[in-house]
């Protein structure tokens, strides 16, 4: 049977990447985004949500077999919020359901390395709690000073939607459904979301410190289509809650052993 997936974020970089390796597999895909995609959707807002849920239901006839939720920001803005978080968790809740007929249903949910990085507390634990007024209201605050606060906006959505994934992979909904949910955590990827930022080798290096990838330095989207592929495909049957680290040996660079 034709496996039929939903990748959000399709029009561009990783979203785009993976929509492509899977349909270069046979595969059946529905791409969400902005512009340039199956269904045109909106994740910041409740409309936009509700559209993805009932553009991909239609299309789809009902039953899909695998969701990737790629679709990010990083602006230093509270619109950040409102699509790594509240977009992401709106993706994988909103079309669950289509998930429950499948033989071999998979969610997956693209976070971020810079999960580890610092995160405003008060905004994560906005996030923690699903209230979105609360977490854009904390971001506006943020925002007005983006050298500092702001730029803790994308950390800490990142650092909320993997913790989400952690709470909500082992239980009755996800798991106990046959589900595995997963996230991967990327590092530097060579997309539009970061063309500024490695635009010069000063620039490049000035983020490399920051995001350290000792293993073959920043990656280009193709190599995240493939983890996410596997993560979303029918060989993926006992990963649970994991965050795995696309990320060049950031996170074994910055957690080291701190992680046991
Ligand atoms: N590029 C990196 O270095 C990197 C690193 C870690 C994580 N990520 C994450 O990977 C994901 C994909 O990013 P990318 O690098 O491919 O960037 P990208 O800018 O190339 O692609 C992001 C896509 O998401 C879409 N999108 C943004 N806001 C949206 C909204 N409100 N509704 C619907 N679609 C929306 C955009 O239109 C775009 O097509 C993001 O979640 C990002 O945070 C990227």
């Amino acid at each position: 049977m034709t496996r039929t997936s939903v990748v959000t974020g399709s029009a561009s970089g990783i979203g785009k990447a993976t929509k492509e390796l899977l349909e270069s597999r046979g595969e059946r895909v529905i791409g969400v985004d902005l512009h340039g995609a199956d269904v045109t959707a909106d994740l910041t807002t409740e409309q936009g949500r509700a559209a993805m849920v009932d553009g991909v239901r239609e299309l789809s006839g009902g039953a899909v077999d695998a969701v990737y939720a790629v679709a990010g920001l990083s602006q230093p803005a509270p619109a950040t919020v409102a699509v790594n978080y509240f977009g992401a968790v709106a993706t994988l809740e909103g079309l669950r359901p289509l998930l429950l007929t499948s033989a071999a249903p998979r969610a997956v949910v693209v976070s971020s390395m810079a999960a580890l990085h610092p995160v405003d507390e008060p905004l994560v634990a906005a996030l923690r709690a699903g209230d979105e007024i609360a977490a854009l209201s904390r971001a506006e605050v943020m925002a007005k000073e983006p050298e500092s606060l702001g730029r803790l906006i994308y950390s800490s959505s990142k650092r909320a939607i993997s913790q989400w994934v952690r709470r909500q992979a082992p239980t009755a909904l996800w798991a106990g459904a046959a589900i595995p949910l997963n996230a991967i955590g990327p590092g530097i990827i060579a997309t539009a979301m970061t063309a500024d930022l490695i635009s010069t080798e000063e620039k490049k290096a000035a983020l490399l410190e920051m995001v350290p990838m000792p293993l073959n330095g920043v990656a280009e989207a193709e190599a995240v289509a493939h983890l996410l592929a596997w993560l979303g495909g029918v060989h993926n049957t006992h990963l649970c809650g994991q965050v795995i680290y696309i990320d060049g040996g950031s996170d074994a660079v910055i957690r080291g052993d701190s992680i046991w």
